[in-house]
């Protein structure tokens, strides 16, 4: 009989992946904390929580319940003229949460939808005010997504190049990682709104994730939207990353003292057991679609919008992270992160080792810079598998973006096998 590999092979197209070459994937058939387990029990410790995921563990019965509960109750219904109270609850939760701007929820189904609503929704705003503003602002080595819109706001990656000249034109600024690059990112950015073309700012709140795990501050986040709402220019946080507790806060918006117009979260919202996505928005962006013109509204749905079994996911996993023990495993996992970080920032394998929360990132001193299709990479992916620990790293990065389920003690095995990386690649760098 074929195995489950053998039978994925034959009908399966996987993301990111090239099929010709990449080695067949891993058969998981289980999830249990913070492990994913395979056919024969083996265990894989999901030190990158699923694609930044899960939150809670894997497979958690207190979500499974209540997801459970709701398919036997309300499944699905159109939400164009209906509601139920699976979205309004989470709704009205979320914005508990959120900076206290944030007045309203469109839902949608997954981080590029939810960033690409962001900026049809800023868009929209001037248009529906006769005003004609057509060029969007984001970071150049940004990352927001899949779709098109979504493409055309990130950065130059070497993936969306087939794509390139269907892209619409995005004014760029650079990411204000250093002194230098944030006095640039300040002026090239006040040169933009100045032309008065400017809609909207578009980033990614304190950590750009897929761009290299690159981080900065609150500080000059604030004073990049500060300059924004100076030019009457809306600013979109896109926290599809950022969301839910990752960054130590439960939104890295909640850092800033200036506030976003528009947010972006998909994610973490339902723990990393459904897709869900969602777009809020200010009071002031909401009222500018209200109308007895009817082509002012926004004409933007999908078919399982504010699906209830994946609203249910995501109050059944608010009320885990609300917990006073989850917020304690956070801060226990930033102080573990910052001890780890101590350790080894000077090691001499490494250009860079930086922490925002609960996300640690280390990057290899690497003479080809950080491409996603770096060598480096695959080699540290299977040296991590071989150990049983699913780290992926982006290039020459590697990060740690663990569920908080992870004990002490499971974080120490995902350092130890990181520093046995190092020892690996200092050996192989000294007997080249
Ligand atoms: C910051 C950010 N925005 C948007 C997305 C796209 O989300 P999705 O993969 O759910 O479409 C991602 C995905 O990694 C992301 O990191």
């Amino acid at each position: 009989m074929s195995t489950l590999t053998e039978r994925d092979q034959k009908v399966i197209w996987h993301p990111y992946t090239q099929e010709k070459t990449a080695a067949p994937p891993l058969p998981i058939v289980r999830g249990e904390g913070p492990f994913l387990i395979g056919e024969k029990e083996e265990r894989y410790l999901d030190a990158v929580s699923s694609w930044w995921v899960n939150l809670h563990g894997h497979s958690h019965p207190y979500i499974a319940e209540k997801v459970y509960n709701q398919l036997l109750t309300l499944e699905h219904v159109i939400f164009a003229g209906f509601t139920h109270p699976p979205a309004v609850e989470l709704a009205e939760r979320l914005l508990t949460h959120l900076p206290d701007q944030q007045a309203r929820i469109f839902y949608s189904d997954n981080g590029s939808t939810a960033v690409e609503i962001g900026i049809k929704m800023a868009r929209q705003y001037f248009y529906n005010q006769d005003k004609k503003r057509s060029k969007l602002v984001a970071f150049n080595e940004a990352f927001h997504g899949e779709t098109f819109g979504a493409m055309a706001a990130s950065g130059d990656h070497d993936f969306n190049r087939a794509f390139h000249d269907d892209l619409f034109d995005v004014w760029r600024i650079p990411a204000p990682v250093d002194q230098q690059r944030t006095q640039k990112a300040l002026e090239q950015l006040e040169k933009h709104l100045q032309t008065g073309e400017v809609y909207a700012f578009l980033f990614e709140p304190l950590i750009l994730g897929a761009g290299g795990m690159l981080m900065y501050t609150p500080a000059v986040l604030d004073q990049l939207i500060a300059l924004c709402h100076r030019y009457d220019v809306l600013c979109i946080a896109d926290e599809v990353m950022t969301g839910f507790g990752r960054t130590g806060t439960t939104f890295a918006s909640n850092q800033l003292q200036e506030q976003p117009d528009i947010m972006a979260m998909s994610k973490g919202l339902t723990g990393g057991t459904l897709p869900l996505a969602i777009t809020t928005c200010s009071e002031k962006i909401f009222a500018a679609f209200l109308s007895e013109d009817k082509l002012k509204a926004f004409f933007h749905g999908h078919s399982y919008t504010a699906n209830p079994v994946g609203c249910a996911a995501g109050l059944a996993s608010l009320d885990l992270l609300e917990r006073a023990s989850t917020q304690a495993a956070i801060q226990r996992i930033i102080e573990q992160h910052t001890g780890f970080l101590n350790k080894i920032i000077s090691h001499p394998a490494l250009r860079r080792v930086q922490q925002t929360g609960t996300i640690i990132a280390l990057e290899f001193a690497t003479p080809e810079g950080t491409s996603y299709f770096n060598d480096l990479r695959d080699r540290l992916y299977y040296f991590f598998l071989e150990r049983g620990i699913l780290l992926r790293p982006l290039g020459n990065v590697i990060y740690i973006l663990p569920p908080y389920c992870m004990t002490e003690m499971q974080l120490n095995e995902v350092y130890l096998a990181i520093e046995e990386s190092l020892a690996m690649i200092s050996t192989a760098a000294t007997t080249a």
